[in-house]
């Protein structure tokens, strides 16, 4: 097994995979409503697309992709407790960090084309560092939502036309000459990356597309983020799969949440 963490705090001693190293928060940044960027006081190396699993005492424990490893970088929206309470962390605080895990993006050559939505920008920050030749565009419901913008030097979409194109980034692909690319990589709500998967299978496009599931373990012991038919842990095989991975699967249908209820997209 390859080494998972290459140097962490002085103070919390070296992070392990089966128990979180606490880490300080050194920067706050605030992006946008509801957003943050985290900059802590560890490094991690990771693979882009890979995920740390993020423990806030006496709130929760959330998956949260890793943005940058060097100092370690987070990049969080508030859409229930457990992200508000990190969100709302200020320098000085902090955090529990175990990890990385998962299955990160596979860089390939040629022309690609990364496409982010919302706060799911967070693990193309780091691939685009990677990837020799590509094109990006981001989209958001409003422009103060948009993140990742300069440092993909993304084209713009916006739901509500105050930033960019006016309309949804898929939209806003469509326009392109989307057959040109060798590579897709893709990371957002799951109904806008099954557009994007249906337009890769359609022009014959290579895809990677980053899901976020439900999850609780990280590490493929509870089940909690298995997709159906097959079984496949999104904590473990995922959480970036390939186009062929995805085909035949819940994906763009249906999530489970934390009592294992499916509810439709
Ligand atoms: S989160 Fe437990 S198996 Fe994936």
């Amino acid at each position: 097994m390859r080494k998972l963490v290459t140097a962490v705090s002085e103070s919390c001693g070296a992070l392990r995979m089966d128990r979180p190293g606490v880490l300080e928060v050194t920067e706050a940044l605030e992006l946008g409503p509801g957003i943050s960027r985290l900059v802590l006081d560890g490094s991690l190396d990771f693979e882009p697309g890979q995920f740390a699993m993020v423990w806030v005492p006496g709130v929760d424990e959330i998956p949260l992709s890793l943005v940058g490893g060097s100092p370690l970088e987070l990049l969080v929206q508030a859409v229930g407790d457990a992200t508000e309470a990190v969100r709302s962390l200020s320098a000085g605080d902090r955090l529990g960090i175990r990890g990385p895990y998962g299955s990160g993006f596979e860089v390939r050559g040629g022309r690609s084309l990364l496409l982010g939505g919302g706060i799911g920008v967070a693990p193309l920050i780091p691939l685009a560092r990677r990837v020799a030749e590509f094109d990006a565009a981001v989209g958001a419901g409003t422009a103060d939502l948009l993140v990742g913008v300069e440092e993909l030097g993304a084209e713009v979409a916006t739901d509500d036309g105050s930033a960019g194109f006016h309309g949804l980034v898929t939209e806003l692909v469509e326009e392109k000459d989307f057959d040109k690319y060798d590579e897709v990589y893709c990371c957002g709500p799951e109904v806008m990356m099954r557009a994007v998967l249906d337009m890769c299978l359609e022009g014959g496009v290579e895809g990677q597309f980053s899901l976020e599931r439900y999850m609780k373990c990280g590490v493929g012991l509870c089940g909690s983020c298995c997709m159906d038919p097959g079984g496949e842990r999104v904590c473990v095989e995922g959480p970036v799969f390939s186009s062929g991975g995805l085909v035949g699967t819940e994906f763009g249908s249906y999530v489970r949440d934390g009592a294992g209820r499916r509810h439709r997209l």
